[in-house]
């Protein structure tokens, strides 16, 4: 199936020299999760994410589910400073995008670096910029979803798990932001070289009180997706 994902993405870049030996593996992912490479094409560096090398029915179900959600996510960010740009579907299960050059910032925490106050804040800017756009991420506890780009500004990545609150009341839709904005205060608490402000602490900890009563909580989508893919592995047999 690889073969046919870079047909299409010869066809969709009209570059014949794009080859699965220019692919460099970002993340390989388990069973159920997209493949993630880096490849370059016109002289720019792009991200292939891509449930193609995955199973027939990983492809058709949650491949085709996922991809879907996250290219219109990314579309309707566009907007947005700090998530990237030049968002393309490459058939049913596969999207490319922009490269954000840089580390994540759980590279930086396991080497044990620092981040300055003004990352942090900017962070919480356009996090509260992506909730103006009517959109909540979910996932931005895990440190993996957050890159020091090389201009020293937070990206946010990964948005297979968010989405769109237009349709919620206001109370409701205000609550689960809170979900990312605690994920940016405990990203702060974690990594950045000056301690969270009074305002800051205050809001998570009453956050965190009234956290237990959700069921979106930041590891909800997280925990149920780890079920259901043990069940697909206890029925149909690992890859
Ligand atoms: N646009 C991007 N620019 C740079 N690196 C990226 C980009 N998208 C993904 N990555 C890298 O690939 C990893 C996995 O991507 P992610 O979208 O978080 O997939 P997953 O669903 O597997 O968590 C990230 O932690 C990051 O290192
Ligand atoms: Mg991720």
């Amino acid at each position: 199936m690889l073969k046919h994902l870079i047909a299409l993405l010869q066809s969709e870049y009209d570059d014949p020299g794009i080859s699965e030996d220019g692919l460099v593996l970002l993340r390989e992912g388990k069973y159920a999760n997209s493949i993630v490479y880096r490849f370059e094409t016109g002289g720019r560096q792009l991200v292939l994410k891509e449930f193609y090398s995955r199973s027939w029915l990983i492809r058709n179900t949650v491949g085709r589910v996922l991809t879907a959600r996250e290219t219109r996510a990314l579309h309707s960010l566009s907007q947005v400073p700090g998530i990237p740009g030049d968002i393309r579907r490459i058939g049913p299960c596969a999207l490319t995008m922009e490269f954000i050059s840089g580390e994540t910032i759980k590279f930086l925490c396991n080497s044990d670096q620092k981040l300055p106050k003004s990352f942090f804040i900017e962070f919480e800017n356009r996090v509260k910029a992506m909730h103006r756009a009517g959109y909540v991420h979910l996932d931005l506890r895990n440190m993996g979803n957050i890159i020091r780009a090389a201009d020293g500004t937070p990206y946010l990545i990964d948005f297979q798990t968010g989405f769109f609150v237009t349709w919620l009341p206001r109370g409701i839709r205000q609550f689960i932001e809170g979900v990312d904005l605690s994920g940016v205060y405990k990203n702060w608490i974690r990594l950045c070289e000056e301690e969270l402000d009074h305002e800051r602490q205050q809001f998570l900890d009453n956050f965190k009180g009234f956290r237990k009563f959700w069921i979106f909580d930041g590891y909800w989508p997280e925990r149920k997706w780890r079920r259901l893919r043990n069940r697909f592995k206890n029925y149909f047999g690992s890859k």
